[in-house]
């Protein structure tokens, strides 16, 4: 079972999924959490180049590949090898990111961008994608007040976070058995306990709980 979260800077997805990943744990699944861009020391090389603020002159298609990039290291190095081995994969951003912030953020070409995915995948999707909704001046302000990382992609201006937001729906309309929309402007144990309550239903529908 392949698990990803998504949803707007700032909608809690780093705290929700690792709040997931323990629960996971405790009802003695075999789990492997990771993230994007990154979770491979190659993607972290990527990562470092693609959050740097001094490197505010990439250039749209350049940003895509080198995303491309450390998804391809990553489905290759980690995701794969662990879904064979058994184990439910939970992943922070994948692929539909691309579409969402690439895609209908800075519009690029969506044909595009589908084919250099399915390139850099393997044609790997999700089995479940948890999309954390939320406003984005409500994730802007969380993010200032963080005390978080402030990377490059968090000076994006509010109308591409709403293209983005949008694109977000949009794709989740196109596959609805994959997608589950949580509102994200609840309390962490509120939005909690509807990624579990979601994650519970799935694993029982795939008759793989109780886990072990
Ligand atoms: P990160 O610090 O991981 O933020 P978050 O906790 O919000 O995930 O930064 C990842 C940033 O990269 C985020 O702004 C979304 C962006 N991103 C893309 O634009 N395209 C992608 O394909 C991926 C994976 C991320």
């Amino acid at each position: 079972m392949f698990i990803t979260l998504e949803g707007p800077d700032g909608s809690g997805k780093t705290t929700q999924i690792r709040l997931l990943y323990d629960a996971l744990v405790a009802a003695e699944c075999d789990v492997l959490l990771t993230r994007e861009p990154g979770g491979t020391a190659i993607g972290d090389q990527i990562r470092t180049v693609l959050h740097d603020i001094e490197n505010s002159d990439i250039v749209p298609e350049t940003e895509i590949l080198l995303y491309s990039a450390s998804r391809a290291q990553l489905v290759g190095q980690v995701i794969r090898p662990a879904l064979a081995a058994g184990t439910i994969v939970l992943c922070d951003r994948y692929a539909d990111s691309t579409m969402a912030y690439q895609g209908y953020g800075r519009g690029l070409n969506l044909e595009a961008l589908t084919a250099i995915t399915d390139f850099a995948t393997g044609g790997l999707k999700p089995d479940l994608t948890l999309f954390l909704d939320l406003e984005p001046e409500i994730g802007l302000t969380r993010r200032k007040t963080s005390g978080q990382e402030w990377n490059r992609m968090d000076r994006q201006t509010l109308d591409f976070y709403r293209l983005t937001r949008r694109g977000y729906h949009t794709l989740a309309e196109m596959e609805p058995e994959r997608w589950v929309s949580i509102d994200a402007s609840g309390s962490i144990t509120e939005v909690a306990a509807a990624v579990w309550a979601t994650v519970q239903r799935r694993l029982n529908l795939q008759g793989q709980s109780p886990c072990g």
